[in-house]
């Protein structure tokens, strides 16, 4: 007999975008445990070798920039071709952009929108052709953060683009309802990644314990936010549409 697992991935086939590090490649490593094939998305492709190498076989990489937005839809045409279509997509690629009202500049706030924000639109749109979608149990989830939830000072651009994965996230689980895909987004604390090693270089030691008090819980590992994924995927979850979960220590219950 088959043991019970409502969280299994077996049979199913994601997308995941940022896989080569972080969250992202966490996240994948999990996806891979629990049954699921996956195309490893990221511009980075020394890190989608080491992600690949740790989700094993059954999975394939795919070098992609999402700045290069036109090229979406035609290189996971291409690539589903031979791994086959897809039961949906996770969009962990995102940056960072830390700068005093000031010193925000429109082509760098441009260039986050359009990755953190914008690409989940294109990968939507892609996703739902006939040739990519699997047809049946769609799921996607995208990653937007505290910062879309609550201010920070110096966060303007970061904000706006989280926030707004929060407005998709809504419309696009009314939208696509009928076609049976959900459409969820996780909202995670301060995560021990890169992305918070860049943050602490910019500033003194003080950031740092700052930023740790903000969360009751302490900061989180990218396996607490990779968990929360892997569950709106599976059918454990099959209910659940058109929310935001905070993944954050308690940063958002203060
Ligand atoms: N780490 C945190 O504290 C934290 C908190 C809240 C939300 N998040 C969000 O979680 C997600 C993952 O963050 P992380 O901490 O793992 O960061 P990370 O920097 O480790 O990973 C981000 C990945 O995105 C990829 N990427 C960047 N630009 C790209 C592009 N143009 N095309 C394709 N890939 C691109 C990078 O190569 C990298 O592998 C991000 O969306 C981030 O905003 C992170």
């Amino acid at each position: 007999m088959t043991p019970y697992n409502p969280f299994s991935l077996d049979q199913r086939k994601y997308l995941v975008t940022g896989a080569a590090s972080g969250i992202g490649k966490a996240t994948s490593i999990i996806l891979a445990k629990l049954g699921a094939a996956l195309i490893l998305a990221d511009i980075n492709e020394e890190g989608l070798k080491d992600t690949l190498r740790e989700c094993g076989p059954g999975n394939i990489v795919l070098k992609l920039d999402l700045l290069e937005s036109q090229l979406i839809k035609p290189k996971l045409m291409e690539t589903v071709t031979g791994f086959g279509q897809i039961h949906g997509f996770v969009h962990l690629a995102g940056r960072p952009y830390i700068a005093p009202l000031k010193a925000v500049s429109e082509t760098k706030c441009k260039e986050i929108f359009d990755i953190n924000t914008y690409a989940a639109i294109e990968l939507a749109k892609a996703f739902i052709n006939k040739n990519i979608y699997a047809g049946e149990r769609g799921s996607v989830v995208l990653v937007s953060s505290v910062y879309g939830i609550v201010g920070s000072a110096a966060n303007v651009a970061y904000a706006m683009s989280k926030a707004a994965l929060h407005g998709i996230t809504k419309s696009l689980s009314i939208e696509l309802a009928v076609k049976d895909i959900r459409v969820n987004c996780v909202a995670p604390g301060f995560v021990k990644t890169n992305m918070l090693d860049t943050a602490n270089d910019m500033f003194d030691d003080n950031y740092a314990q700052t930023i740790n008090k903000l969360h009751p819980l302490g900061l989180g590992e990218p396996e607490d936010v990779a968990f929360a994924i892997a569950y709106l995927l599976s059918d454990a979850a099959k209910w659940v549409t058109g929310s935001i979960l905070n993944i954050d220590g308690g940063f958002t219950a203060q």
